[in-house]
């Protein structure tokens, strides 16, 4: 298996400031035609939330009109920026998206299974997972207690050590997920988004990961507690690869182009 994860798109309207600070869509773009280039190609594309930036149609249109390039299948998620109802309304033929409520899926022609949830908290920043949600995921790994699956989510289960980001965070359930994850051994990791940076370590004995973003990175401020910098790190994405019967190798994709400097031939 090879799977892109992007994250944090926040695709805007033109003329809007993020999109003037951080050329969302122009970089998005940008991601699309590295992933078609892509060696191999990927089977699909998951993409971690934060699509646009302030909920609007025109936004969403964007989105849809800057994917469509794209060569390969996309599976769409909710974060904080982002509202279901508009997201539906534009990518009426992403069946897996539903009809109401929140927007949780499964993905079935991988051969590791993916479990899309939506954290989303309507209107704020932080996220949750309520006992619904947490309850639809349990009972979503016990169907496949045997099949090799990868949780996503928008808001990453673990403090990242940004002192804002954590208090915006996955502010209920993560105790609960904690315990649902440990308990079925199908699990190979938990991938979010939100931190706009790459972030690794383990939860409940599985890997963890953040995806940086497809536009602009927060900065690494470990002892700040008053805001966040946005900064002009590298966009990146994240490649997901999988051998059967092996962990989950993650590696980190600079979107931007860049130079070979030699290119050696070893015996
Ligand atoms: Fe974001």
């Amino acid at each position: 298996m090879n799977l892109i994860q992007i994250s944090d798109l926040h695709v805007s309207d033109p003329g809007d400031p993020v999109d003037t600070l951080a050329r969302t869509t122009e970089r998005l773009a940008i991601a699309v035609d590295r992933i078609n280039a892509m060696s191999p190609r990927p089977d699909g594309v998951i993409a971690s939330g934060d699509l646009v930036n302030e909920c609007r149609t025109s936004e969403y249109e964007r989105l849809r009109q800057t994917l469509a390039p794209l060569q390969v299948p996309i599976w769409l998620m909710v974060g904080n920026h982002d509202a279901r109802d508009e997201l539906r309304f534009v990518f009426d033929d992403h069946a897996y998206l539903g009809d109401d409520g929140f927007v949780q899926y499964t993905v079935e022609d991988l051969s590791v299974r993916l479990i899309a949830l939506d954290s989303q908290i309507t209107g704020q920043t932080a996220g949750e997972l309520c006992a619904e949600r947490l309850s639809w995921l349990e009972r979503t790994l016990a169907e496949q207690p045997d099949r090799p699956s990868m949780i996503f989510l928008h808001h990453p289960p673990f403090m990242s050590g940004i002192d804002r980001m954590d208090a915006n965070g996955l502010v209920s359930g993560r105790e609960e997920l904690a315990r649902i994850v440990a308990a079925h051994r199908q699990v190979l990791g938990i991938y979010a988004g939100h931190v706009h940076r790459p972030i690794t370590t383990s939860f409940a004995g599985v890997q963890a990961q953040t995806c940086p973003s497809t536009a602009h990175q927060l900065g690494l401020d470990l002892q700040r507690t008053d805001g966040v910098s946005i900064v002009a790190e590298p966009p990146a994405c994240l490649l997901h690869t999988r051998q059967p019967g092996a962990p989950v190798v993650t590696h980190q994709v600079y979107l931007d182009a860049y130079p070979v400097l030699v290119d050696v031939k070893l015996a």
